[in-house]
């Protein structure tokens, strides 16, 4: 199957435009015309997946303590932002489904639960987009996660997540079957991209908020970016027809 990888992907769900991680991201990001957004995947104490970045509440809901030690009971009552809930995998799921998103979910467990949160993250995706036009493109930086997704639902498209890219990463890409390679926008190199660009393997970097950034990093190489800055990429971004990802 063929997979559209779009230039401009919405970072946190809505970038900074809406509260991240959000339903009201991931539609602000439709509504403007993105073609991809990325969010982060965590368990719950449920073993819920929710979409939330951080290992704690703190910075992004009116709650505390760590994500895995809360319960849905409590985790779904909290405000993520302008009356936002925390929403749930399958609701961002099925809303990227609705609005023909591809969706980069990044597997982001809390310390200690890598498979746990793989397994359910890689099960799930492959159920909720089974049969859909556009796949999804799992990503982590925990490659213990992204290997239980490889053996646990091996159709779906994997991308590599580093901050700096280390010198084995083409090694790593090749014993994970990853098709992507996701790094910091400040730290690639010209030597990585021109590995990337030798094996046919796309890299997408975040987080780019600015034009000028965009551009030189576009002319460097880079197939696709990250940015929060949904505003400033929208009119580019909906003419864009996308690259393709796979055979
Ligand atoms: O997946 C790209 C990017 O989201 C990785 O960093 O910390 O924003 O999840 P972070
Ligand atoms: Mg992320």
């Amino acid at each position: 199957m063929k997979h559209p990888l779009p230039r401009w992907i919405a970072h946190r769900g809505g970038g900074s435009l809406a509260p991240e991680n959000t339903l009201a991201g991931i539609r602000l990001a439709a509504r403007l015309g993105f073609k991809a957004v990325e969010f982060d995947v965590m368990l719950s104490a449920d073993g819920t997946p929710v979409l939330i970045h951080d290992e704690t509440l703190e910075r992004t809901t009116g709650g505390a303590g760590r994500v895995c030690d809360t319960p849905d009971a409590t985790l779904f009552l909290l405000d993520a932002g302008n009356g936002e809930r925390i929403p749930r995998f399958s609701e961002a799921a099925a809303l990227c489904r609705e609005y023909g998103l591809l969706a980069n979910v990044e597997i982001k467990p809390a310390t200690g639960f890598e498979r746990e949160t793989a397994d359910v993250v890689a099960r799930l995706t492959a159920a909720f987009w089974e049969g859909a036009a556009v796949q999804p493109l799992l990503s982590s930086f925990s490659l213990e996660a992204l290997e239980v997704a490889r053996d646990l639902a091996p159709q779906i498209p994997r991308g590599l997540l580093y901050d700096q890219v280390p010198a084995d990463w083409l090694e790593t890409a090749h014993r994970l079957q990853a098709v992507t390679l996701h790094c910091a926008a400040e730290h690639v190199s010209d030597a990585v991209l021109a590995e990337a660009q030798g094996k046919g393997i796309p890299v997408l970097c975040y987080t780019v908020n600015a034009k000028n950034a965009a551009k030189s990093i576009f002319e460097r190489g880079v197939s696709s970016v990250f940015t929060d800055r949904l505003d400033l990429f929208a009119a580019e971004t909906s003419a864009y027809k996308g690259l393709h990802l796979g055979g």
